[in-house]
Parts: C-alpha cells; sequence; structure tokens
C-alpha cells in the first residue's frame, strides 16, 4: 500500500496546469494505483494526480462503491442543462460549498494501458469528472463559486486550522462534506 500526502490548498502544484501523458509505462500504472489507494482511504469519490504533487493529466474515481476507476488525458464534452449541490475537495479539507456544474458529462481519453476509454455519466458522477479535469487545469472548485459564496470560502480557507501547512494535524471526519470531498 502506499498512500501519499495529499496537497492541500496553497500548494502550487494545484495551481499549474498539468501535462499531457505520453508513456503508458509502469510508472503510470504505479501512479494510477497510489492515487486510487489515496483516495479510498481519504476517502474520497476522486483524486487528481496533482493533488500528490505528479502534475500529470490522471486522475481516479469512486462514485459507486468497490468500482473505482481512472481517467488519462480527459476530454470532456458537458450537457447544458446544469446540477446544484454541494461539492468538497480533500485539498480543501472540511469545506463544501454549493457549486453550479453541468448535469451531465461524456469524458474520453485512455486508460493506463493506453487503450481508448469513454465515461459517460450524470449527476455525483459528471461533477467529480468535472471537478478532477479541472484539477489537471489548476482549478479549484472554489474558483468556480459565484462571488459572494468564494468570499466565504476563503474565508472558511483562512480561518481553517490546516491552512498554511503542509497536512492536517487532525484527520477531518468524512462527514463534514457529506462524503463529498473530491
Ligand atoms: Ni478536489
Amino acid at each position: 500500500m502506499t498512500i501519499k500526502n495529499i496537497r492541500l490548498f496553497g500548494d502550487t502544484v494545484l495551481t499549474k496546469k498539468a501535462d499531457e501523458v505520453r508513456d503508458f509505462d509502469k510508472e503510470l500504472q504505479q501512479l494510477v494505483k497510489d492515487l486510487t489507494e489515496t483516495m479510498l482511504e481519504a476517502p474520497g469519490v476522486g483524486l487528481a494526480a496533482p493533488q500528490i504533487g505528479v502534475s500529470l493529466r490522471v486522475f481516479t474515481y469512486c462514485v459507486e462503491e468497490d468500482k473505482p476507476g481512472h481517467l488519462i488525458n480527459p476530454i470532456l464534452q458537458l450537457s447544458e442543462n446544469r446540477q446544484d449541490g454541494d461539492e468538497g475537495c480533500l485539498s480543501i479539507p472540511g469545506l463544501a460549498f454549493n457549486t453550479d456544474r453541468s448535469y451531465g458529462v461524456i469524458a474520453r481519453g485512455k486508460n493506463m494501458y493506453g487503450e481508448d476509454v469513454v465515461i459517460e455519466g450524470s449527476e455525483l458522477l459528471a461533477r467529480c469528472i468535472q471537478h478532477e479535469t479541472d484539477h489537471l487545469d489548476g482549478i479549484l472548485f472554489v474558483d468556480r463559486l459565484d462571488t459572494e459564496t468564494r468570499k466565504l470560502a476563503m474565508k472558511s480557507i483562512r480561518e481553517a486550522e490546516w491552512f498554511g501547512l503542509e497536512k492536517p494535524i487532525v484527520k477531518v471526519s468524512p462527514h463534514d462534506t457529506f462524503g463529498l470531498s473530491i
């Protein structure tokens, strides 16, 4: 088991655009394994490689229990209809805010063996895929909030006990974000 430290808001790797994966090698397969294990242990429903300090376009997700998946070099096609709902992030522990997202998504990319993959999802899976793909572009969910909510979010972040630390001292209960840490 390789559980990696999850990088927190303020770490520059989280605001950087991640690189395309070109080599579908053993190292990449290990990265997918580490991401999956770290996500499940957290627990979270998604985790992007920059969140463990690797600036590559890779993320894992686990929306249906015990069925983790991953996607590499994703390209998204978003539905026009929208969804509302609380969203959290493992890099911003303990906080969740209402975040507007597309209701559905078709995500095209590769698996860790370099094969073409298409994932079609709605509701939480679609939210998760949009959130993780944002991570690969250096965008955090707080960047997607409306002005008022974003102000509130930034205040909460500055006041959070983990802010400015490398990792949280206290393990945050998954219930704080209603299991929506992605
Ligand atoms: Ni996140």
